[in-house]
């Protein structure tokens, strides 16, 4: 039989930042697709990569003080940078790219000079607006109200002699692609290209660039970079082996059967990527699916924002497995979704701790209370069993009826387990992975539920009578974990081989082919207990440590040092000389009681009385350090009472901002100088 093939992808990432967590979300769904065609048995192509070129990442360089690929290379490589966070989010990708990787300039220079033969690139000079931050080019016709439509941010003018793509030309076809087809998805987006793109008419699209140089080089006209979508668009060819010898796998996977891609960029991968591929004479990919944002506070994700969105914090403080699951269980994959702390704390709490983590531990440590861990022969299906399975599998079943001696509560568990792997299938061959999970959570709360209709604690009391019931219950609790476990595995990996590690299905039982297959695990298997899978998060105290940790952020995102600015208004000196400074030495220093803010001074000001000063500095001194010291005081300002006691006078200190903090400095003198010398 011919070996079924899947080819995925990701967008590559623009290594202009770390990445947050929204980016995270689609490499994570694209993983769970990936391993779940594994499971099925598909051979899986799954691609990801950096997109390093453009002028954003020229500039960002500049301003870190080194070069491009240095820059590039500290984000993807370096500590903490998107390789490690791949790997630390167990991200099962078969291969990445960088497009700075050698093989791929030098391939798409020959791209490039194909669509340049063939005439569907020519020279002219462009005059039209650019968005830095987006690397877009814009007509005026496409601005929202003179501003980037898609990042709002101002756009600059631009003109410069370029070479430009014959997008008009391929406008009907990309039409009927959009509008005839299934190409793009979900279907709302169809609408938004074709009325907001198309329709206006297609104007030709500037593909190269004079005014900067970090980009692949136009071989035939120096000068010239690829304008950064061309070259990152080919990543997904380039990676299997078009125009290059590093890979061979451009016959077996291309066309991709899916691109997962953001909202933002679906304009480019079903507009300007088709009539790329078109112009080249090769085949399209199959789909492309334009997913929903993770919002925060219903805008943007950044990280000045007070949430965490840093996915190393909040996989380290949670676990990857809950991250992954949160992500795909609680948003619908074309929509947009609001991300926020407590939905994920809560997420994990419900579904995971509560309903999966205790179906397991209460199973597995059921079977080893009431039989030693091992269940005994005869407890597996009876043959009523396995034909209900048979007929819940089938996609035609059309509801089970409970036959006089079923026990109607078994029926209903066998048949929803049994039959879970179609329904599941149905919904992850439509990206809708929120609806695979739900499917998956109907069973685990149907057993759940199954535990306390049958009561084992009760049935346990009587163990002669009762055994043969008892260990029916729990085969049939195992069997429902074990098809729940399988089909978890795309999306919490290390969580569900742990299920099944602890419910002691072999590899027989692990497979996609056993999933649908009731009654796989041996009658006479041997649990294994472990520790508790997911453990209860303490909401108040996460949620308090993650509140510090954005507040951190928010501090170091602050600048370094702030001084308030001088004053324009000027003072005449005879005004100022009326101010008598005088140096002052601490004789005496108390806190103020029932106040955190004043300290209460007595001072020799060299006239013989001392003077009580106070002061709202107990925030940055201890009053013992400062006894002694010489400072400087103004002692001509009318007294004033403080907390019920008099102040005579104002000692002097300097104030700047660090960190967003106040942070205080008393002026301290020398102490050579005497209490009352006149400060001029
Ligand atoms: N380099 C381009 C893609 C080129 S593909 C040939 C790019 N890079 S990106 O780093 O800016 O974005 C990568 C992906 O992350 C995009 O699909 C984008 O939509 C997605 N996301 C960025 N922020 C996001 C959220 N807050 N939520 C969900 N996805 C988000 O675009």
């Amino acid at each position: 039989m011919e070996q079924r093939r899947f080819y995925i992808t990701t967008p590559i990432y623009y290594p202009s930042d770390k990445l947050h967590i929204g980016h995270t979300y689609c490499t994570v769904a694209t993983d769970a697709m990936a391993r779940y065609k594994r499971l099925a048995g598909y051979e899986v192509m799954f691609l990801t990569g950096t997109d390093e070129h453009g002028q954003k990442i020229e500039d960002k360089a500049r301003d870190a003080g080194v070069s491009p690929k240095q820059f590039v290379d500290n984000i993807v490589t370096g500590e903490r940078g998107i390789l490690d966070l791949w790997k630390l989010m167990n991200i099962s990708n078969d291969r990445f790219i960088r497009t700075t990787d050698d093989y791929h300039v030098a391939a798409i220079q020959k791209i490039f000079k194909k669509m340049y033969d063939k005439g569907d690139i020519y020279k002219g000079t462009y005059k039209g607006k650019y968005c830095k931050p987006c690397e877009s080019f814009w007509t005026e016709s496409q601005l929202a109200d003179g501003k980037c439509p898609d990042c709002g941010r101002e756009v600059q003018d631009a003109e410069e002699e370029a070479y430009f793509f014959k997008l008009s030309k391929y406008a009907d076809r990309v039409q009927h692609l959009l509008e005839d087809t299934d190409f793009l998805e979900p279907r709302s987006r169809v609408n938004e290209m074709v009325n907001n793109f198309i329709k206006p008419g297609l104007e030709d699209l500037c593909v190269s660039r004079t005014s900067f140089t970090w980009g692949v080089p136009v071989d035939f006209d120096p000068g010239h970079v690829v304008y950064v979508w061309v070259d990152a668009l080919f990543n997904y060819t380039t990676a299997l082996g078009l125009y290059n010898d590093k890979y061979q796998d451009y016959d077996k996977f291309w066309p991709a059967d899916v691109h997962f891609v953001g909202k933002e960029i679906v304009r480019f991968h079903s507009i300007i990527w088709p009539a790329m591929l078109m112009s080249m004479d090769m085949p399209l990919p199959r789909k492309v699916f334009g997913h929903g944002w993770l919002l925060l506070d219903g805008g943007k994700m950044s990280k000045s924002k007070g949430n965490v969105v840093d996915p190393y914090i909040l996989a380290e403080m949670f676990g990857v497995d809950a991250l992954r699951f949160f992500l795909l269980r609680t948003f619908p994959f074309g929509s947009d979704g609001s991300f926020s702390n407590e939905a994920l704390i809560q997420t994990t709490n419900v579904d995971l701790a509560n309903d999966l983590g205790n179906l397991l531990s209460r199973t597995v440590s059921m079977v080893g209370k009431y039989f030693g861990g091992t269940l005994p022969a005869g407890c597996g299906p009876s043959e009523e069993d396995l034909h209900l399975a048979e007929l819940s599998a089938r996609p035609d079943c059309i509801g089970i009826t409970v036959e006089p001696g079923d026990v109607a509560c078994d029926v209903e568990l066998v048949a929803l387990a049994a039959g879970l792997r179609d329904r599941y299938e149905e919904q992850m061959e439509h990206f809708a992975f929120q609806n695979a999970l739900a499917e998956i959570f109907k069973v685990i709360d149907r057993a759940n539920k199954y535990i306390d209709e049958n009561a084992p604690w009760v049935l346990a009391k009587d163990m002669e009578a009762n055994s043969p019931r008892l260990a029916h219950v729990m085969y049939n609790l195992l069997e429902t974990l074990r098809v729940c476990a399988i089909l978890l595995t795309p999306f919490i990996p290390q969580s569900a081989a742990e299920v099944l590690r602890q419910i002691g299905a072999c590899e027989r039982g692990s497979t996609w082919e056993s999933a649908a297959a009731w009654g796989t695990l041996p009658e006479t298997v041997a649990v294994q207990r472990g520790e508790n899978l997911f453990p209860r998060i303490d909401a108040d105290k996460a949620l308090k440590e993650l509140e510090e940790i954005a507040q951190a952020a928010r501090r170091a995102a602050l600048p370094d040092l702030e001084i308030e600015p001088q004053l324009e208004e000027k003072v005449d000196f005879d005004t100022f000389c009326k101010s008598d400074f005088r140096a002052v030495k601490v004789k005496d220093c108390q806190p103020v009681k029932k106040s955190d803010k004043l300290l209460k001074f007595t001072l020799d000001d060299g006239t013989g009385v001392d003077r009580q000063i106070l002061s709202g500095i107990a925030r940055w001194y201890k009053p013992e350090d400062l006894i002694g010291k010489t400072l400087m005081a103004i002692v001509n300002l009318p007294p004033r009472k403080m907390m019920g006691q008099e102040s005579q006078g104002m000692l002097i200190s300097a104030v700047h901002t660090e960190k967003g903090e106040e942070a205080l400095n008393l002026l301290i003198l020398d102490d050579k100088i005497p209490a009352g010398a006149k400060m001029c």
